[in-house]
């Protein structure tokens, strides 16, 4: 299986953001390794970013669909807007989706099968939070996420994303993360691609790159600064 680092830039970037493509892209052509990567912008850098990234092994994405196709949804962008733009993935269920916009698995679910509609991966972000975890409860509520939000058929991945972990520092022991994974890989088929995410940082990446089923990795805050984003490229030794 090929391996994928994504990047997801949140709420961050301007047109200036494109020159960390521009220096990705010199850094990836002087070290070859056999993993995907995909970067995330914001929806308003898209086009731009399939323009800087043609011709690389860079592939872009969003980080959000409607899951209808087209519709009375003001401020909304739709799948198949997003795959005509060039987005070959979307992230759909980010913690911060789930929490801000209050987006329940039910509708993780209709999104992800909206970006395959459109010919797009989805990316489905699980996760508990740290008061989920102190109370022995992270497994099944992982679980009963994946229950609710991956779709019935068809190809996507799925990102292990701990709440507390997330732009804190903080990361769980590799026992905690094999253990989750372990869980995850139960009710997913061999093929698919899980990903671990929170504080991912070129100084633990290859450790935890190196877990079982941790086929990659979703890249918050080191994801925006190109030398950081290829130093946990460059962990595939
Ligand atoms: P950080 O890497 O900044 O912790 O963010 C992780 C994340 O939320 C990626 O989707």
């Amino acid at each position: 299986m090929r391996h994928l680092i994504a990047g997801n830039w949140k709420m961050n970037g301007l047109r200036s953001s494109l020159n960390e493509i521009t220096k990705l892209k010199s850094l990836l052509a002087a070290s070859q390794r056999a993993v995907d990567v995909l970067v995330c912008p914001p929806v308003t850098l898209l086009e731009r970013l399939v323009v800087a990234a043609k011709g690389t092994v860079v592939k872009c994405g969003a980080q959000d669909c409607h899951a209808s196709a087209s519709g009375a949804h003001t401020g909304d962008v739709s799948a198949e807007m997003l795959s005509e733009a060039g987005a070959e993935f979307v992230i759909v269920g980010h913690s911060e989706r789930r929490a801000d916009h209050a987006e329940a698995d039910v509708l993780v679910k209709a999104k992800a099968e909206a970006a395959q509609r459109a010919g797009m991966m989805p990316i489905i972000c699980v996760g508990e939070t740290q008061n989920e975890r102190e109370n022995g409860r992270a497994i099944d509520v992982v679980t009963n996420q994946l229950l609710g939000s991956l779709p019935n058929s068809g190809e996507f991945v799925v990102a292990y994303e701990p709440v507390w972990a997330i732009g804190t520092g903080l990361v769980p022991t590799l026992a905690d993360i094999e253990e989750m994974h372990g869980v995850i890989r139960g009710k997913t088929a061999p093929a698919v691609r899980l990903l671990y995410g929170g504080s991912v940082k070129p100084s633990n990446a290859g450790d935890i790159l190196q877990v079982a089923n941790v086929n990659g990795a979703l890249v918050g805050g080191a994801s925006l600064k190109a030398d950081d984003f290829h130093g946990i490229i460059d962990a595939y030794k």
